[in-house]
């Protein structure tokens, strides 16, 4: 199975994410790293260690990661969309942790994990990118270890959070910056254009309730997240945005990717926080296996929709 690495803000998607991959044959979840975003840190730590415990999985160590982003400190977040707890107030109803955080911190654990690694890790970033920037600025030597980094983040046709930028890339640009277009990683951006096209409407959430008590507990996190996304999409659904990225990490190829230039606005105007992607003909490389060129990631530009909702379901 794909070593794999979840760095996460829970986040009802993020929480549908871990789950994913914890219950996942096809990966071995090697640990959880947790960063600021959708709530502050102190509850995205205790809402990951809690999905864990829900999955039965106390043998994947967690450690709490940044509580800022790296330069400016201007901290939205989007309980708006996940809740006061950042799971619909209902993350109390999860298990108590049964596993002690480690005391390290994320950017030790990341650096102990990938150097235990016997093969490339795949770490899935699926809130604002601090650790992994912190990580790539301070270990560079662990860039060998990582088989690919695949981001949720990001929008070509706009955003979510402003109208220029998606929350996760928004809430540390700088940092996205330095991970999706200076370091030389390679690097696969699943972008908000995709996950909501991959939205999941009632019946597939009644499936998930009724499929034994996992599906029941993340299904009754959803009810602040689907009056959110009832408004954004305009009918009874959630946008899983985490969880198609984490099917990515684990089935590699069940999202369909093109090679692009990206650039990350950092300048404090009203673009702040856009992920432009160059999709003008000429950018596009075809030839991009292995491609690791800075500056060029791997977008998510469709899949089979009903296969990846079946996938995430199973
Ligand atoms: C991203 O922002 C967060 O609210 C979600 O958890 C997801 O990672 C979507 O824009
Ligand atoms: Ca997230």
């Amino acid at each position: 199975p794909t070593p794999l690495i979840i760095d996460t803000d829970p986040g009802v998607d993020d929480a549908f994410a871990i789950a994913l991959a914890a219950l996942s044959e096809d990966v071995e979840l090697l640990g959880v790293t947790t960063v600021f975003g959708n709530v502050p840190l102190e509850a995205t730590t205790l809402n990951a260690r809690r999905v864990l415990a829900l999955c039965g999985r106390a043998d994947v160590p967690v450690a709490a990661g940044a509580a800022r982003p790296l330069v400016h400190a201007q901290l939205q977040r989007a309980s708006h969309v996940h809740g006061s707890d950042g799971l619909s107030g209902r993350s109390a109803a999860l298990p108590e942790p049964v596993r002690a955080l480690e005391p390290g911190g994320a950017v030790s654990l990341l650096v102990s994990l990938l150097e235990a690694a016997t093969e490339p890790v795949t770490i899935a970033p699926i809130g604002p990118l601090t650790n992994i920037a912190l990580l790539l600025a301070a270990h560079p030597e662990v860039r060998e270890k990582i088989a690919r980094i695949v981001v949720m983040g990001g929008g070509l046709a706009g955003g979510n959070t402003t109208g220029a930028a998606e929350f996760n890339i928004w809430s540390d640009p700088e940092a996205a910056r330095r991970v999706l277009v200076e370091e030389p990683v390679p690097c696969v951006l699943v972008p908000m254009d995709l996950t909501y096209r991959c939205a999941v409407d009632s019946t597939w959430l009644g499936k998930l309730a009724a499929s034994g008590p996992i599906g029941t507990a993340l299904e009754a996190l959803t009810p602040d997240y689907l009056a959110h996304y009832r408004k954004a999409l305009g009918w009874d659904g959630i946008v899983l945005h985490d969880a198609v990225a984490v099917a990515e990490a684990i089935r590699p190829g069940i999202l369909k990717t093109e090679s692009y230039p990206i650039e990350v606005e950092c300048s404090l105007g009203p673009a702040r926080g856009a992920t432009l992607v160059d999709r003008r003909r000429q950018a596009l490389r075809a030839d991009a296996e292995g491609d690791v060129a800075p500056g060029r990631v791997e977008v998510a530009v469709d899949t089979d929709l009903e296969g990846l909702r079946g996938f995430i379901l199973e």
